[in-house]
């Protein structure tokens, strides 16, 4: 195990403790939260904001998020809010260590470093924990699970939490179903904000970066199945075509289905998918939509890579139990060598490719899910108390506020309705 440092902050704050791969990465991870801030004018106006009104002063914030530079700008903004920000990563792989490091320095306790194992990443989990939370801000649903779980001593002072993630979501919802959740949790997730563009375009972008720094491989006429058709799926199917895959979908969904049929996709199940496909990637937030029956069919030299949230979606365990041999060819990419003398390309261990063997979502993307994400936690002191323990949407007053600074943001104007227009549009008597 690392050592703990502990960091004298640079706003005040006292000491705050983390642990980091290497401290000495710091200018390197400031770097690259600055870069990212040039282009998240929307979270950067909502901190300049923070800074003077302090809607968070003395609010402890424990949040379990991919550590990147947008996170990176996340925290300095909740931090110039007055809040006391800890903070672990919410994968495995999904760290980068140098932008740990900035954040440990300027001020947040972080607990993260890329490469944990199961047992150190619950440790970490924990450590954030100890802070105590006024506010959780979790993405896939595993610190809060903890809280269930593990740690229910933090109910007593939790108001409120946020989710990023679709996965997330759907894990509070089940728990809001079964009447075990405990406290209000705000989806993020569900925005249009955030996943009309960080699902679609972010997801889409950044696992495509993902697979091509893992591999170099060409796209341009390979038969490129994607797992699902929603959010994510879809815009991987999108951007994969533009670059000349042939995609193929798979889904369980007839309206999705349908959708990509429309779109011009070929669907059809993963059993046919598999006899064909060149490159696999999920998206699904489900688990097994590759399993041994389809390895058994998949061309040698097949490549497979998931994006969904945890690392389920294709099923390593029967990928281990007809193999015969792996290596690690490339960084994030294994060779499996399997019992029929066939070859398959495993990415990143199945975690999500956009972060493991990439950067993550670009910033401008992150910069409204994160905007949501900084104005909920002011949202939370002042109206959380009211909230009862389910599953809320984001406020729309929160969701137009952030499109309309991106908009202002991009210098693009929209029409406003004329009074007649709005007196038309909330009647019914005028017709043919
Ligand atoms: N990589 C990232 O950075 C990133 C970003 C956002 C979301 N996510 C994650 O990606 C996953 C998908 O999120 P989303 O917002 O697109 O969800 P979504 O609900 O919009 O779409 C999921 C789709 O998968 C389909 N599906 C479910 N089971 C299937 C199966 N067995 N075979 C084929 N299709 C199946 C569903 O019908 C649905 O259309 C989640 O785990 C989410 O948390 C990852």
């Amino acid at each position: 195990m690392l050592n703990f440092i502990n960091l004298q902050t640079n706003i005040s704050q006292g000491v705050s403790v983390s642990k980091i791969k290497n401290p000495e990465l710091a200018s390197e991870g400031k770097q690259k939260i600055d870069w990212a801030e040039n282009n998240m004018p929307v979270l950067v106006s909502i901190r300049k904001e923070f800074e003077k009104t302090k809607p968070l002063k003395g609010i402890k914030i424990s949040a379990c998020l991919h550590v990147t530079k947008e996170t990176g700008v996340l925290a300095r903004t909740l931090l110039a809010g007055g809040a006391e920000v800890s903070l672990c990563g919410s994968n495995p792989l999904s760290t980068q260590d140098d932008v740990a490091a900035a954040l440990a320095e300027e001020g947040a306790s972080i607990f993260a470093w890329r490469g944990v194992n199961n047992e150190e990443y619950y440790w970490c989990v924990d450590k954030v924990l100890d802070a105590r939370p006024d506010i959780t801000m979790d993405d896939g649903g595993d610190l809060v699970a903890r809280i269930h779980t593990k740690r229910q001593e933090c109910l007593e002072n939790i108001t409120a939490g946020t989710e990023e993630t679709t996965t997330g979501v759907v894990r509070f919802r089940a728990m809001e179903k079964e009447g075990m959740l405990k406290y209000p949790i705000i989806a993020v997730n569900d925005a249009y904000t955030k996943y009309l563009f960080d699902n679609r375009y972010g997801t889409a972008q950044s696992t495509i970066d993902g697979i091509l720094r893992a591999t170099s491989v060409l796209l341009a006429g390979k038969n490129f199945v994607v797992g699902g058709y929603g959010w994510c799926s879809r815009g991987i199917a999108t951007r994969a075509k533009g670059m000349g895959a042939n995609v193929i979908v798979t889904e369980v969904n007839p309206v999705k289905a349908l959708e990509a049929v429309m779109e011009g996709f070929r669907v059809m199940p993963m059993e046919k998918a598999a006899e064909i496909g060149d490159i696999f990637v999920t998206a699904t937030g489900d688990k097994d939509i590759i399993r041994k029956e389809h390895f058994h069919k998949m061309k040698s030299g097949a490549i497979l890579a998931n994006s969904g949230h945890f690392n389920v979606e294709i099923n390593i365990s029967d990928l281990e139990s007809m193999c015969r041999g792996r290596k690690t060819v490339r960084s994030n990419v294994e060779e499996f060598t399997l019992q029929n003398g066939k070859i398959l390309y495993l990415l990143a261990e199945g975690r999500l490719v956009n972060l493991a063997a990439a950067e993550g979502h670009p910033p401008e993307v992150m910069d409204m899910s994160f905007s949501n994400q900084a104005l909920l936690a002011e949202y939370i002191v002042e109206n959380g108390k009211k909230l009862q323990p389910a599953v809320y949407s984001v406020p729309q007053e929160i969701d137009s506020r952030v499109a309309r600074l991106k908009l202002g943001a991009l210098n693009v104007r929209i029409d406003r309705l004329t009074p007649e227009q709005e007196r038309y549009m909330a009647g019914w008597k005028e017709g043919t």
